[in-house]
């Protein structure tokens, strides 16, 4: 199938990068929060981000006026469904991803593809939301979308050939480099990383090491971009926490049982880096 419009829920760091992205490779690209403040501001950071690469001349003024006159604020999720693929960004919950594949069942055209970007929850499951399963994919982007190359698909038990086709394909021509994956609790690359976070909480709680000395530790010992503690800040705690919380569920293995110190910071509303204090303080960033 040729996609040409795609819609994108959820327009916080995930949905922005992925309709960023998208546009930059000439998708008309369908906008949604349920906050519409986010929406508008999620705009305004695309259009910054393309700001950005004029600057350092990777793209013309013209180009980015191109590139931005494809991305529309969808008022309604009726708008956003009316799409050849919906990619679903929202906050990292089952129950709220369920309902609202329900919701875009009833209204998305029956060509329409339903893809979510969740690091961690079954594509099985939110398959199930719907009468069309096997036009029910995983297309995990990593943070930051712009920058990173890798894309897991993944496949449901009911996942159409076509449909598998088709997110590869989408992938790709986005610049990624997808791979394909089964359906299983986090995927390949979060069922290896987020134990690794997990267990910096863990030296952070029983006061091996301060957070600078963990991190720095783990940069310099193993040529790490950004220490697991940064890392998670910059995923987001919340985030975190719900993976390895459907990583200790699902897999039913105390070895991710997540840190309680995790769990403390989430009940603080230290989110890390989106809500100005994690691990580390962003307050002078924001
Ligand atoms: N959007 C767009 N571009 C960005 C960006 C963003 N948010 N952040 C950085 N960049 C670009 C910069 O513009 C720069 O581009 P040029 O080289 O063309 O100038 C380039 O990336 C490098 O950026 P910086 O020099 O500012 O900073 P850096 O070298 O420290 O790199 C980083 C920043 C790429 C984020 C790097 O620190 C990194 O790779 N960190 C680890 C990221 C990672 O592991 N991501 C996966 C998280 S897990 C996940 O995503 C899965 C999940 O489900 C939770
Ligand atoms: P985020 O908290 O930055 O943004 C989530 C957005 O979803 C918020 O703006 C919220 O208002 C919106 N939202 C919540 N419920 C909604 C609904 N029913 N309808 C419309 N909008 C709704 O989260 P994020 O980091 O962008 O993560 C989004 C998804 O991407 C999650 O499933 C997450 O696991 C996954 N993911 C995150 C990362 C990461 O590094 N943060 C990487 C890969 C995948």
């Amino acid at each position: 199938m040729k996609i040409k419009k795609i819609g994108v829920i959820g327009a916080g760091q995930m949905g922005t990068g992925i309709a960023q992205t998208a546009i930059q490779f000439g998708y008309q690209v369908c906008l949604r929060d349920a906050n519409e403040e986010l929406t508008r501001k999620s705009s305004a950071k695309i259009e910054k981000g393309l700001a950005r690469l004029v600057e350092k001349g990777k793209l013309t003024e013209d180009q980015k006026k191109g590139q931005m006159a494809l991305l529309q604020s969808c008022p309604d999720l009726h708008c956003v469904a009316q799409s050849d693929i919906v990619i679903e960004a929202i906050t990292e919950n089952p129950k709220l991803k369920m309902e609202l594949f329900r919701e875009l069942d009833k209204l998305a055209p029956k060509e329409t593809i339903l893809a979510s970007n969740t690091s961690s929850i079954s594509i099985t499951l939110l398959g199930s939301a719907t009468s069309r399963p096997e036009q029910v994919v995983g297309i995990h982007f990593f943070n930051p979308v712009p920058v990173m190359k890798l894309v897991e698909i993944v496949r449901s038990l009911r996942t159409s050939d076509a449909t598998f086709q088709a997110a590869m394909g989408l992938a790709e021509s986005m610049g990624k480099t997808p791979v394909p994956v089964k359906d299983s609790p986090a995927f390949v690359v979060n069922r290896i990383l987020l134990p690794m976070i997990n267990e910096a909480i863990y030296v952070l709680q029983e006061g091996i090491a301060d957070a600078k000395a963990i991190d720095t530790a783990m940069k310099l010992g193993c040529n790490l971009p950004m220490g697991p503690l940064e890392l998670a800040d910059f995923v987001g705690l919340d985030t975190t926490l719900a993976v390895l919380e459907v990583l200790y569920q699902d897999m039913g293995n105390d070895k991710y049982h997540p840190a309680p110190l995790l769990h403390k910071y989430v009940e603080a509303g230290w989110l890390g880096r989106k809500s100005g204090r994690g691990f580390f303080d962003y307050s002078a960033q924001k």
